[in-house]
């Protein structure tokens, strides 16, 4: 076999023609097993679309590009999981357009912040980082805390997810709107169908100030919610994936 490979190496076409016959040999293994699974994405209890408020949130976190410095996926390594909690699963990113996985993380991963911090801490570092950890090198996002939170097209951004997959039913887009203020409202009428709606949502006066719904209240909401929808003590992976 080895004596004809100077053949190989000294005729270009013929190299490139079986360059390619081995790759897409790899690529059918890969890719071909895929089409025969019923699901990539293993369906996982208490995985559900986001609440508008949380929604928002993740809006203005992409706005403002958090995931230049803040990866959301805690890797399958022993140190990852020690540091951050159960490795994600695909499940719990099947509601993200786009995915907020990232690779780049100057800051820590932030998949399963949610609960790790009370809102004042979330208040006070997201207007001056140095605060409340001295050596950080995050800026501040102190206008957040300033500006209004635009409710009125919150009702299109469901939809629009709808068109993506996202099920989101009629009566949640019709909500939307009165569900985004009453989330950051505990004492609010409609507080307690926020949690029906959404299982598993916080319900906070988020930015400490009741008197105004702000950007700040929306990106905490998102941030408390993040990796806290599956319940890991009950969560068993399916056969095929171990
Ligand atoms: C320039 C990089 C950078 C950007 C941009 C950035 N961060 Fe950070 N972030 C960091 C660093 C570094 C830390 C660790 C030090 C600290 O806690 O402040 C951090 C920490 C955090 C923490 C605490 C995480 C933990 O587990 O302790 C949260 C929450 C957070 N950032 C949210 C945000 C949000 C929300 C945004 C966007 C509005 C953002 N960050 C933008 C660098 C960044």
């Amino acid at each position: 076999m080895a004596f004809k490979h100077d053949v190989i190496e000294k005729n270009s076409i013929l190299l490139l023609v079986l360059i390619l016959l081995v790759v897409s040999v790899g690529g059918l293994v890969e890719i071909a097993p895929l089409f025969y699974l019923e699901s990539t994405i293993e369906k996982v209890k208490g995985m559900r679309p986001y609440s508008p408020l949380e929604l928002a949130g993740r809006n203005i976190y992409i706005r403002e590009g958090c995931y230049n410095c803040h990866s959301q996926m805690v890797r399958p390594l022993r140190d990852e999981e020690e540091r951050y909690g159960h490795y994600s699963l695909a499940a719990e990113s099947m509601y993200d357009h786009p995915f907020q996985w990232g690779s780049k993380r100057t800051g820590p991963d932030l998949a399963r912040v949610g609960g790790r911090y009370s809102d004042g801490w979330h208040v006070a570092h997201m207007a001056d980082p140095r605060s409340v950890v001295p050596e950080s090198i995050m800026p501040g996002y102190p206008f957040l805390a300033q500006t209004p939170l635009r409710t009125d097209d919150i009702a299109a951004h469901l939809s629009t997810n709808v068109l993506i997959g996202v099920p989101y039913s009629d009566a949640m887009i019709e909500m939307a709107r009165q569900d985004i203020v009453a989330q950051a409202d505990p004492d609010s009428d409609g507080a307690e169908a926020v949690t029906e709606r959404y299982p598993g949502a916080v319900v906070s006066n988020f930015d400490g100030n009741a008197a105004k719904l702000t950007e700040l209240d929306a990106v905490i909401a998102y941030l408390q919610v993040l990796g806290t929808l599956v319940d890991f003590e009950a969560y068993e992976p399916e056969a095929n994936y171990r």
